[in-house]
């Protein structure tokens, strides 16, 4: 495994894989790896020649008063976890590296940045849109791919990847659930004992609420409710929001007549928790 810490590097480094046609597959993270990261990694190394994951924690993604400095930034484990599923070549940047000083171009995919997260986090999906936009220029891969668990990102990618008319596959891959359900991220290990249990009750409540919605109900400001009540019941959390959204538009819905998708953002102590599950009917057009 190589690891580059320069935009040079990375462009000399997969000039041979390109020049012999290989298949890039590309992962790109902010570090502190997880499971959820590493079936990523799996799942390019299953379906490419060379695997590439890109490591930085990319600060235009970041709000005032958020995480950024406290982020956790473990390299080692991650290179060696990297290493450990199969991974070609580690792009760790700086900031330096990766925006220069004068840079004044930002991508912004619209509207579907704008619901959800976006209400919360303003300007975190052009931060999001903009780095991986730049990635996508550095390592050139055929396919890309981003876990179900940030639903919103995934959306905003592919919307990015069609409208830029970027060669680039989008591959979601599944949410990752430490046992109990908890959906795998970055962010759990600022969770104590007391609230990682609380926390449990994100995936409970969307597990019944798709139970509800199979048995009949579809109103979503029931469903919505029914969420909120279940999660509240397991502790003091404070609710960024609770939405039942268009699959593909994230458009909020009033009744569950299509692919939905139902997503929660929950504050517990000083960790931001979002998790999402897909709700179908039967006979629902798409
Ligand atoms: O999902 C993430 O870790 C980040 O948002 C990404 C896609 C690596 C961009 O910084």
């Amino acid at each position: 495994m190589f690891t580059a810490t320069t935009i040079a590097e990375v462009r000399e480094g997969l000039e041979p894989v390109r020049r012999a046609d290989r298949c890039i597959g590309f992962v790109p993270t902010m570090g502190a790896l997880h499971e959820g990261h590493v079936s990523l990694i799996r799942a390019a190394r299953r379906d490419c020649a060379h695997v590439v994951v890109s490591i930085f924690v990319n600060p235009t993604q970041f709000g005032p008063g958020e995480d950024l400095a406290k982020y956790p930034r473990p390299l080692e484990e991650d290179l060696r976890a990297c290493r450990e599923a199969g991974t070609d070549l580690v792009f760790a940047p700086t900031a330096s590296e990766m925006y220069r000083s004068n840079a004044v171009t930002t991508v912004r995919v619209g509207k579907l940045s704008e619901p959800l997260c976006g209400a919360f986090r303003p300007g975190h999906f052009e931060g999001v849109a903009t780095v991986v936009a730049k990635l996508f220029n550095i390592v050139m891969p055929g396919r890309a791919y981003f876990g179900e668990k940030d639903y919103q990102q995934l959306v905003v990618i592919r919307q990015m990847v069609r409208d830029l008319d970027l060669p680039i596959g989008i591959v979601g891959c599944p949410t990752v659930r430490e046992t109990g359900g908890l959906a795998m991220s970055s962010r759990n290990r600022y969770l104590s004992v007391e609230q990682r249990h609380q926390a449990l009750s994100l995936n409970q409540a969307l597990t019944e609420a798709r139970q509800a919605v199979t048995a009949g109900t579809r109103d979503v400001s029931m469903l919505c409710d029914m969420i909120r009540r279940r999660i509240l019941a397991a502790g003091e959390a404070r609710m960024d929001y609770v939405s039942i959204v268009d699959a593909a538009s994230l458009e909020a819905l009033q009744t569950v007549d299509r692919p939905a998708r139902m997503c929660v953002a929950v504050r517990i102590g000083d960790c931001r928790l979002i998790d999402n599950m897909p709700v179908d009917v039967p006979g629902a057009h798409g």
